[in-house]
């Protein structure tokens, strides 16, 4: 596994995306993952799916001081009492003390951004999270947040895979010791057959999936959260560190860029 590592933070290069996995299914999704060597999850309070995860991790047979979790507390929950209450919540169900990661999920004018983050102050000092992060920010809102917190800004999730260009944010993190986390990086599965894709995973004998991931995490300061419910995608979106995309294939890649955001907030 490869980590990226900004100032104390040490973040795994691939995690286990987990929006829309639910229960049992949720449940075994984590402890196959877990398995297989993940040692970074990704969820929400608005995934309804903390409670599973935190079993899972549970009983897994990896210590919890090993995995890099995420969660992030939800838009009408930004108030200083609701970001307490919401990580409060939160840990219970993962059954752990604290979060490496605690994101701000999608933004919110109506809340003012001071309230939020001297609420993340507050639960750093009480050592219920590491780092902090925002989520479906742009640039101009991410220098806005940078300006108020007091704490780091150590992370931006946003929608990031071959048909999204992410330029002017992520050339921003790359400058600023920020690693930007990729959702949706397999474009959600639509574009498994894309021809210029298939092209450079024929050459490397793997498939469209992992050239996308690969392509995601050669870039500075990029991590990916692909989402796969079966142990088989798993394992696939996992093997992606025996090979390497030539600057050439990078670029062919990111000239497929048009635009094509799959999550509108
Ligand atoms: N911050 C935000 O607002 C936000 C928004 C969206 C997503 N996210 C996070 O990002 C994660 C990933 O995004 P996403 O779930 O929307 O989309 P994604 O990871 O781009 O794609 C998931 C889809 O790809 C399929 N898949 C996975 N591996 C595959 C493989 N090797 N071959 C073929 N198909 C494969 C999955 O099916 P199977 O499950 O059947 O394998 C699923 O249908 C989420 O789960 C969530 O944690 C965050």
């Amino acid at each position: 596994m490869k980590y990226i590592e900004i100032l104390e933070m040490k973040m795994p290069v691939i995690g286990l995306g987990t929006w829309n996995l639910r229960g049992k299914e949720c449940f075994e999704a984590t402890i196959s993952a877990l398995e297989i060597g993940y040692r970074h999850i990704d969820t929400a309070e608005m995934y309804e799916n903390e409670s599973e995860i935190g079993d899972a991790i549970t009983q897994s047979l990896v210590p919890r001081s090993e995995i890099f979790l995420t969660t992030k507390v939800w838009s009408n929950h930004l108030q200083y009492q609701d970001v307490i209450r919401s990580l409060e919540s939160s840990l219970k169900k993962l059954k752990t003390d604290y979060v490496d990661l605690f994101l701000i999920h999608w933004p919110n004018p109506n809340i003012p951004l001071s309230d939020t983050f001297k609420a993340m102050s507050y639960l750093k000092n009480k050592g219920m999270l590491k780092f902090i992060g925002v989520s479906n920010f742009d640039k101009n809102l991410l220098l806005k947040a940078q300006q108020i917190s007091s704490l780091p800004i150590m992370n931006v999730q946003v929608e990031y895979h071959p048909f999204l260009d992410q330029n002017s944010i992520l050339s921003y993190c790359q400058k600023n010791n920020i690693s930007l986390t990729a959702y949706c990086p397999l474009a959600r599965g639509r574009e498994l057959s894309n021809p210029a894709l298939e092209k450079i995973a024929n050459k490397y004998n793997k498939t469209v999936p992992q050239v996308m991931l690969r392509w995601l995490i050669q870039q500075k300061n990029v991590v990916a959260i692909p989402k796969a419910k079966s142990a088989e995608h798993q394992r696939i979106n996992f093997e992606i560190f025996d090979f390497q995309l030539s600057p050439e294939e990078m670029n062919t890649i990111f000239q497929l860029n048009r635009g094509q955001r799959l999550v509108i907030g």
